[in-house]
C-alpha cells in the first residue's frame, strides 16, 4: 500500500511533504523518506519505522529544495529498513512507488546484465534503473519515463523526479490511486485528496493507465499510448484539518466512542424515522427486479457483508452470494444477468474489492458500493454509492466504519424487504423504529467499560481465544477474533457455535477462554448446549448476552457481560461494541501499538 506525495513548489517542500505523509500514514508506516533537489543534486533523507523518525532526521539534516517527492511504506518486497525505504535513486532519477511490479525479477536480471547495481531488495529500484537507462540512451526525461512505464506489469502508482529539471515530476497510475492537486504556480501529486487538502482542493484523479507531466504552471495527462487525455478536475471535499484524538488515549478508543453518533447519522441518511419508511436514496438497481445480490469485500468489511447476507435473505428473501474479494475475483463465478453487485469498503480503494467490482462490471450487472470515502476509486466506478457517515477512521483496526456498514446494510435490507413485498408497511415501521434505537443502546454499552476492561485483563495473559456465535453472531464472532488478533497479537478464532464439535472442541482446556456471543434469541438454547460442551471440558466461558440470556444460561461462566435487551435486527450492531472494547483493552494491557499495529495498514491497494 504505501502513500506517495510529490510537490513542485515555491519554497522548501520537505516540511510540506512530511505534512502530507502524515495524512497518508494509514497506508503504511514501516519506513518513510523524502527526496529533493538541493543545489542541482538529488538529496534524500530516509528513516526506518514511523514518520516521526523521518521528522527527527529532517530536523538535524534539513532539506531546502523547492521540488520533492515523499513516501510512507508498507513493505512488500524487502524488509522494512532504511536501505529499502523510498525514494530510490538511479543516476539522475528519483522515484517513489506504491504497489507491486510483478515482472520485477525479470527486469532486475535484464538490468543487472546491463551493468546496473541494486542496493535494495525492493521491486521499485528496477523502475528507477529503467528510467535512468532510457536517459542514458538519450531520451528526454518525459520520454524516458513513458518508455519505462511501458515495460511494467503489475499495480503501481509512481512519482518520478529528475536531477537537472526542477520543474518536473511525472506521476503514473495503474491500480493504486493517484491524484494531481492544482495550485497557483505550484502543483502536487498525492495518493489521495486528503493528503493534498492543506495545499489545494482542486483535484484531478488519474485513471488506470494514465501518466501525468506535472510542472509548476501546467499539468498534462496522457494515456499509456502517449495520447493526451482530458480528465475531470473536481473540488475535493477533503478537510485540511488533521483529525485528533480529543481526550482519548488512542484513535481506536475515540472511534469506538463516536459510534452512537455516527450510527445515528448513517441510519438517518437512509431511514425516515418519522414516517417509519426508507428514504428515497437514489438506487442503481431495483430491489424488486433483481434475483440475487453478489457482495464482496475484505477484512472487517467482509464480515459486515456476511452479516448483511443474513438480513437480506431473512427480511427480503433475496439470495446473497458473498465471498472475500481475493477469492471472488478469481473463482470465475457465474453472474446472473438479473443480479446486482454490492461492494463494501471503508477506504473504497482495496485492490481485491476493486477487482471484484470490475469483474461484475464486465458481467454487465449494476454496481453499487458501501464506502466511507466518497471520492474513492470504488465510489467513482460504481453506478451508485451508499455512503457510511462514519467520518475519517484513523485506527487501523476498523470499528465505527464496521458498525456504520452494518447500519447501511440493515437499512438496505429493510428497504429491499418492503420493495420486494416481503414485509407489510407496519412491519417496515417496526423495523425502522428498531433501527432508530441503535444509537441509544450503543451509548448504554459504552458504559460497561469497567467490566469489559476487567475481562480484558484476563485475556491479556492467554495465548489463544475462541469466539463462538450462531446466525449473525457467527460473522460477529469472526470479527471479534479478527479485532483481537489485529491489535493484541493474541491468536484467536471465530467459529459458528454449531461447528465447535467438528474440530475446535479439541483445543478446549482450562487455559482456553471461549467468548460466546449470544443474545436471548430464537436459537439461544442451541448455543447454551454448545456452552455446556465447553464447560464440560473445563473451558472458561465469557458470555456476552442480555438479561434474559444471563438468566437462562445454565452454565457457569468466568464472566457474563450483560447488554441491554435489544431488538433482533440491531443486535449485531450493539454486540459489536463489547467485542471491540475487549480487543482494545486487551491491546492496551499488552502495550501494543493500538492505532498502528505491526505489519498492518489501513488501506490495502496491493493483492
Ligand atoms: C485492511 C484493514 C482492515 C479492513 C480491510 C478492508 O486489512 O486493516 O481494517 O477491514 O483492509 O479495507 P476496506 O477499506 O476495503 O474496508
Amino acid at each position: 500500500m504505501c502513500g506517495i506525495v510529490g510537490i513542485v513548489g515555491q519554497s522548501a517542500v520537505a516540511p510540506l511533504i512530511v505534512d502530507a505523509l502524515k495524512r497518508l500514514e494509514y497506508r503504511g508506516y514501516d519506513s518513510a523518506g523524502v527526496a529533493t533537489i538541493e543545489a542541482g543534486q538529488l538529496a534524500r533523507r530516509r528513516a526506518e519505522g514511523k514518520l516521526v523518525n523521518l521528522e527527527k532526521r529532517l530536523k538535524s539534516e534539513p532539506l531546502d529544495g523547492t521540488i520533492g517527492i515523499g513516501h510512507t511504506r508498507w513493505a512488500t518486497h524487502g524488509v522494512p529498513n532504511e536501505t529499502n525505504a523510498h525514494p530510490h535513486f538511479s543516476g539522475d532519477v528519483a522515484i517513489v512507488h506504491n504497489g507491486i511490479i510483478e515482472n520485477f525479477a525479470e527486469l532486475r536480471e535484464e538490468l543487472k546484465a546491463d551493468g546496473y547495481e541494486f542496493t535494495s531488495q525492493t521491486d521499485t529500484e528496477v523502475v528507477a534503473h529503467l528510467v535512468a537507462r532510457e536517459l542514458r540512451r538519450g531520451a528526454r526525461p518525459v520520454d524516458a519515463a513513458h518508455r519505462a512505464l511501458q515495460r511494467l506489469d503489475g499495480a503501481f502508482a509512481l512519482a518520478i523526479m529528475f536531477r537537472g529539471d526542477d520543474d518536473l515530476i511525472i506521476g503514473a497510475r495503474n491500480g493504486p490511486p493517484l491524484a494531481v492537486g492544482h495550485g497557483e504556480g505550484e502543483m502536487f501529486l498525492g495518493s489521495d485528496a486528503i493528503a493534498l487538502a492543506p495545499f489545494t482542493n482542486s483535484i484531478t484523479y488519474l485513471e488506470d493507465g494514465d501518466w501525468a507531466v506535472v510542472r509548476r504552471n501546467h499539468v498534462q495527462i496522457y494515456d499509456m499510448n502517449g495520447e493526451p487525455v482530458e480528465r475531470q478536475r473536481r473540488q475535493s471535499i477533503g478537510t485540511s484539518l488533521l483529525v485528533d484524538k480529543g481526550n482519548h488515549r488512542h484513535f481506536m478508543e475515540k472511534e469506538i466512542h463516536e459510534q452512537p453518533e455516527v450510527i445515528s447519522h448513517t441510519l438517518a441518511h437512509y431511514l425516515d424515522f418519522v414516517s417509519g419508511k426508507s428514504k428515497a436514496v437514489e438506487m442503481p438497481f431495483d430491489f424488486a427486479r433483481i434475483d440475487r445480490l453478489a457482495i464482496s469485500a475484505c477484512g472487517t468489511a467482509f464480515l459486515a457483508g456476511s452479516i448483511g447476507k443474513y438480513w437480506f435473505e431473512r427480511f427480503a428473501r433475496l439470495p446473497v452470494d458473498i465471498d472475500v474479494a481475493s477469492e471472488f475475483r478469481y473463482r470465475e463465478m457465474p453472474i446472473s444477468p438479473d443480479s446486482a453487485g454490492l461492494f463494501v469498503s471503508q477506504s473504497g480503494e482495496t485492490a481485491d474489492t476493486l477487482a471484484s467490482l470490475r469483474y461484475c462490471r464486465k458481467a454487465g450487472i449494476p454496481i453499487s458500493s458501501i464506502v466511507n470515502v466518497r471520492e474513492s476509486t470504488m465510489a467513482r466506478e460504481s453506478d451508485g454509492i451508499f455512503p457510511t457517515l462514519a467520518g475519517p477512521e484513523i485506527g487501523v483496526a476498523s470499528t465505527k466504519a464496521f458498525t456504520c456498514q452494518l447500519s447501511v446494510l440493515a437499512a438496505l435490507a429493510v428497504r429491499a424487504a418492503a420493495e420486494r413485498g416481503k414485509i407489510s408497511a407496519d412491519e417496515e415501521k417496526v423495523l425502522v423504529r428498531h433501527l432508530s434505537e441503535a444509537p441509544r443502546f450503543a451509548s448504554q454499552v459504552l458504559k460497561l467499560d469497567k467490566q469489559i476492561e476487567r475481562v480484558a485483563h484476563h485475556l491479556a495473559s492467554v495465548r489463544h481465544v475462541l469466539y463462538l456465535g450462531r446466525d449473525t453472531n457467527y460473522p460477529l464472532a469472526m470479527e471479534g477474533a479478527l479485532k483481537l488478533k489485529e491489535i493484541s497479537y493474541i491468536h484467536a478464532e471465530g467459529y459458528a457455535a454449531g461447528e465447535l464439535k467438528h474440530g475446535p472442541i479439541a483445543l478446549i482446556d482450562e487455559n482456553m477462554p471461549v467468548i460466546v456471543i449470544a443474545p436471548h434469541d430464537r436459537i439461544f438454547e442451541k448455543t447454551v448446549s454448545n456452552m455446556q460442551e465447553v464447560a464440560a471440558r473445563g473451558g472458561k466461558i465469557i458470555l456476552i448476552t442480555d438479561k434474559a440470556g444471563a438468566e437462562a444460561a445454565t452454565v457457569r461462566t468466568l464472566e457474563t457481560i450483560v447488554l441491554p435487551d435489544v431488538p433482533e435486527i440491531i443486535a449485531p450492531i450493539i454486540y459489536a461494541l463489547p467485542i471491540q472494547m475487549l480487543a482494545y483493552f486487551t491491546a492496551v494491557f499488552m502495550g501494543t501499538d493500538v492505532d498502528q499495529p505491526r505489519n498492518l495498514a489501513k488501506s490495502v491497494t496491493v493483492e
